[in-house]
Parts: structure tokens; sequence; C-alpha cells
């Protein structure tokens, strides 16, 4: 893939990012996954997440660094919170932000993703923000464009923007993520929240565990199987199929919503079965550290993966990813413009 020739305005209005610490990391086009992500190039891209995060906090929210990018959110499946803060990241930034939905677009004429690439790209897209239902369209769709492609969730692969998130978010609640116990409990199957989580975390350090019932464990995956890195190139997992052994001293807890569009029918019984196995309640929290940090991806379904008044609790860092989500995708923004290069405006 060619790298971004087009100019950028550099003209910050009184605010510069800083690219001078000499640990700014970062070798990529695209962001397809955290897989391939060094520690550095997470670092760097918090770092960055917290200058961005300053600006967000102004009293007018702009920083117009990217003025002449434009950003195509292209969405085949439905969002709000990923859509709407891309759709914010830019803008602060001063990029050009359209958001096309495949509802109103060509696709219901019968467009490929590819064709809708290549047209999106011909109008001179310097970044597309990509969902779709199927695992891999992004890494298809950026081998069509030179526009930076950044996955925005495929299937039941990947969310790398949401983990980068968590981890933004989880470092500024807990310090450093090492050593920290993170229980991700739920639909790890169909989860691409869970897989990019899975990534980012172990990379950072965690200890990562997978609790939910057997069918929505990924197959190959058994109740208290430790998969570490010597046995595997994947990073180290504990599996667990009861959630109050899961939670035992948990740092943090993450509830993950039941993928309906992802499943086959008959994996679970009835959702009623379900809250009542694996909903994270107050109660079951009392397992975790009294200091737990509690998350959630969104969108929640209340009274179903978790109890309404644990999302609105006090451990509840919910309303901060989202925040935080922005701070993020402004920073990936800028990186992919080519302003992260040490040295570079
Ligand atoms: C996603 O797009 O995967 C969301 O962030 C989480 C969900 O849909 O449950």
């Amino acid at each position: 893939m060619m790298t971004n020739e087009r100019e950028y305005s550099s003209d910050l209005e009184g605010t510069s990012f800083s690219n001078e610490q000499s640990d700014l990391v970062w070798d990529h086009e695209d962001v397809l996954d955290l897989d391939d992500f060094t520690v550095q190039e997470i670092e760097t891209v918090i770092a960055l997440a917290e200058q961005m995060r300053e600006v967000l906090d102004r009293r007018i929210a702009r920083a117009p660094a990217l003025r002449g990018f434009t950003v195509i959110n292209l969405f085949f499946e439905p969002s709000t919170r990923t859509r709407a803060s891309f759709e914010l990241a830019g803008k602060v930034l001063g990029a050009d932000v359209i958001s096309v939905s495949a509802d109103n677009s060509s696709v219901v004429k019968g467009e490929s993703l590819i064709d809708t690439v290549k047209t999106l790209s011909a109008m001179r897209a310097d970044a597309i923000v990509m969902r779709h239902s199927m695992s891999g369209a992004p890494y298809l769709a950026s081998t069509y464009t030179d526009a930076a492609i950044i996955n925005a969730g495929d299937g039941s692969h990947a969310h790398p923007t949401q983990a980068l998130l968590d981890i933004y978010t989880l470092k500024q609640r807990l310090g450093s993520l090492r050593g920290k116990k993170i229980v991700m409990v739920g639909d790890i199957s169909h989860s691409r929240v869970a897989r990019s989580g899975i990534w980012g975390f172990s990379a950072m350090g965690a200890e990562v565990v997978l609790c939910g019932p057997p069918t929505l464990l990924p197959a190959g995956l058994n109740d208290n199987v430790h998969v570490s890195r010597k046995s595997s190139n994947l990073p180290s997992v504990q599996v667990e199929t009861d959630i109050d052994v899961a939670l035992d001293n948990a740092d943090v807890v993450m509830a993950l919503r039941l993928q309906k569009e992802r499943q086959q029918g008959g994996l679970l019984p009835s959702l009623r079965e379900y809250s009542k196995l694996y909903q994270v309640t107050q109660e079951r929290l009392s397992r975790a550290k009294q200091s737990h940090v509690l998350m959630h991806p969104g969108p929640k379904n209340e009274g179903i993966e978790i109890a309404g008044n644990v999302a609105s609790g006090s451990n509840s860092t919910i309303e901060e990813q989202v925040t935080n989500g922005v701070a993020v995708r402004m920073a990936l923004l800028y990186l992919l413009a080519g302003k992260g290069q040490v040295g570079a405006n």
C-alpha cells in the first residue's frame, strides 16, 4: 500500500501535539487488529490519546490539525457510539467527515464491497472507517485502496479501536495493566471486542480470563483450560465457565452483550437461564476486588448480561469508555495522517 502523499494543514491554532518523545513508535497504514501492534505502538496511541482527551475537555473542543483530511465512515452494520465517535474525532481535528450507511448506499443496488471502496477511494478519501458483518472484510478492502482502512468491527473477528480505548481507560484507572486480572464475561464466541481485547490486554501484561457458558466459548477452548504462550502463538488466556470462580479477586470485569445477530439458534436454553447464570450482578461482584473496574463496550442489555445498578454503579467506567473512545480515535486518525512520525509537524 502506498504511503499517503497528500499534504494537510499544519495549522494547529495554538495546539501542538507533542511528537517529541523518543519512544513514539508507529508503523501502520491501516488499523485492522491489534495482533500486529507492538507494545510501543499501543503506548504511542495512548500517549496521544491523553493529549487528545485534553482537547476534548476544553470548553471549545477544536484543534484543527487534520484540515483537508477526508474521513469516510462506511458502516454495513448498525452502530451508535463507534460511528458517532469517529465522526466527532474527525470533526474535532478539523477533518471532513462523511458517513455512509449500507442501507442508503448503492450497496442496496447490488454494488460490491470492492466497488464501493474503489469509489470512495476515487473521491480521495484519506481514511475509510469500516464496519462489516463479514470477518476479514476490512482486510480485503485495504488491498483495493490507498486510503487508510480502520476496522470499526468485522463480524466476530476484531474491534481494535474498542480494545485501545479500553486499554486507555484502564491505564487511567489502574496505572498499569501488568499482572491485573481482567475477566470478560458473556458471549466470547461471537465477540470481536473479546478477540481484540485478548491481544491488547495480554500485550500490556494483564492476565485474561474468559467466562461464559460452554456453548458461547470458542470451539476448542474448554473449561479450566489455560492456553499459554508456550503452547501456542496466541496470547495466554484462562477459560472458566463458573462465573463465581472467574470473578474471584478480579481487578477488571467486562460484561459482553449476547451477539444474537451472529448466533445460530440453540446455543442457549433461554435468555432467562442465561441471565440467571451469567448476569454480572452486585452480589457476584462481591468476589472481585472491592476496587474493581466495571466495563461494558456497549450497547448493553441491562437485565440480561449486566444488572442496571451495576452498570450505573460507582465502579462502572462505561461512560468514561465512551469519552475516551473519541480521544483514541482522534489519536489514530492523527497517526494515520502521517502526523505521528517523530519530527513531523
Ligand atoms: C461491537 O460492535 O462489537 C460493539 O462494540 C459491542 C457489541 O455490539 O456488543
